[in-house]
């Protein structure tokens, strides 16, 4: 979904990325033209499923909001996110599909206002939600159904890596809430420096890409640390991360074919879970997607499993459930 902002005091959101029946803390406009909008909507009002599908009907695909309000948009949805996610009755895909709706809400904001303290603290409580929803749940299929009417391509890679590398932690036993936030949230934010790209880049397959158009994409792990080590609050295991999840064991990866033993642990992780992501999570550069099974036997046999052994052996022991349910 392509977004051509002209004014830079509003942020368009998807109607799709709403969350119906919740009362919205900020003012909706939809827009006139190009400098000109319409209040529909007043803030504390709540907005229902019909009132936004009658939009749509309308061909509104976005309701806007100030860049002013943005802020509190997004803390009264997470609240809003946090009561839900919690329910006992919801299934996993749709409190994914509310999390995705956030999510995306989030990733705007890093886009529009940029990468602030503000909303690296709202990244955080997804990680939070997406941690717990691993624990309760871990059943795939049910992410992956719950990621399927999210907006942005990138907002569902993320998630899921987000979510992959969660699994594949609990697998290799790694206990210490610190380690598992830090590592969720360098998965959620792994791609971030994409968004210094054009548009039209990030939906390129690498294979159709001239060199020149690789070298700049290959810049977005640095673009992405970057962004976050300008904070000066976010953990080296972090920037770590960012900085290494296109790298693999093989010392095939870039920016710096690093090998195995040179890789921080997190990263090892990332990197394998973004690589199954790529393979299994529809995208504008892949719309032909691979199932479980198909893309683990493409990592082992036709990459040749260039990442860590323990780490794609956690990967496996960890969707042994889903193959089952599959076979
Ligand atoms: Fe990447
Ligand atoms: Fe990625």
């Amino acid at each position: 979904m392509k977004i051509d902002i002209k004014d830079p005091n509003m942020i368009p959101v998807p109607i799709q990325d709403m969350i119906s029946g919740t009362v919205i803390a900020v003012d909706l406009h939809i827009k006139l033209s190009d400098n000109k909008f319409i209040v529909i909507q007043r803030a504390g009002q709540k907005t229902n499923r019909e009132q936004l599908k009658n939009y749509e009907n309308k061909t509104i695909e976005y309701l806007w909001i100030k860049k002013s309000d943005y802020y509190n948009f997004i803390d009264c949805n997470l609240v809003v996110a946090g009561v839900i996610l919690t329910h006992k009755n919801l299934g996993l895909t749709q409190k994914v599909h509310i999390l995705g709706q956030i999510s995306a809400s989030v990733f705007l904001e890093l886009e529009h206002v940029g990468m602030t303290l503000e909303a690296y603290s709202h990244c955080k409580q997804i990680v939070e939600a997406t941690v717990a929803l691993a624990d309760i749940h871990g059943d795939l299929n049910d992410l992956f159904n719950g990621l399927k009417n999210c907006s942005d391509g990138l907002v569902r890679h993320s998630l899921a890596v987000c979510y992959v590398s969660v699994l594949i932690a609990q697998e290799l036993q790694w206990k210490n809430k610190a380690i598992i936030e830090k590592l969720a949230l360098g998965a959620l934010l792994h791609d971030i420096g994409l968004k210094t790209l054009p548009p039209t880049l990030i939906d390129k397959h690498k294979s159709k890409m001239t060199f020149d158009e690789i070298q700049l994409y290959e810049q977005h792990p640095f673009k992405g640390m970057e962004q976050l080590a300008s904070l000066r609050i976010v953990p080296d295991d972090i920037i770590a991360i960012i900085y290494q999840h296109h790298e693999n064991s093989i010392g095939q990866g870039y920016p710096r074919k690093l090998r195995n033993a040179k890789i921080h642990p997190m990263a090892r992780v990332v990197a394998l879970a973004a690589e199954f992501c790529n393979l299994t999570i529809t995208a504008a550069s892949n719309p032909q997607v691979q199932t479980i099974s198909q893309a683990l036997q493409t990592i082992e046999v036709t990459m040749g499993q260039p990442y860590n052994k323990d780490v794609f052996r956690a990967l496996q022991i960890a969707l042994k459930k889903e193959l089952r349910k599959a076979a």
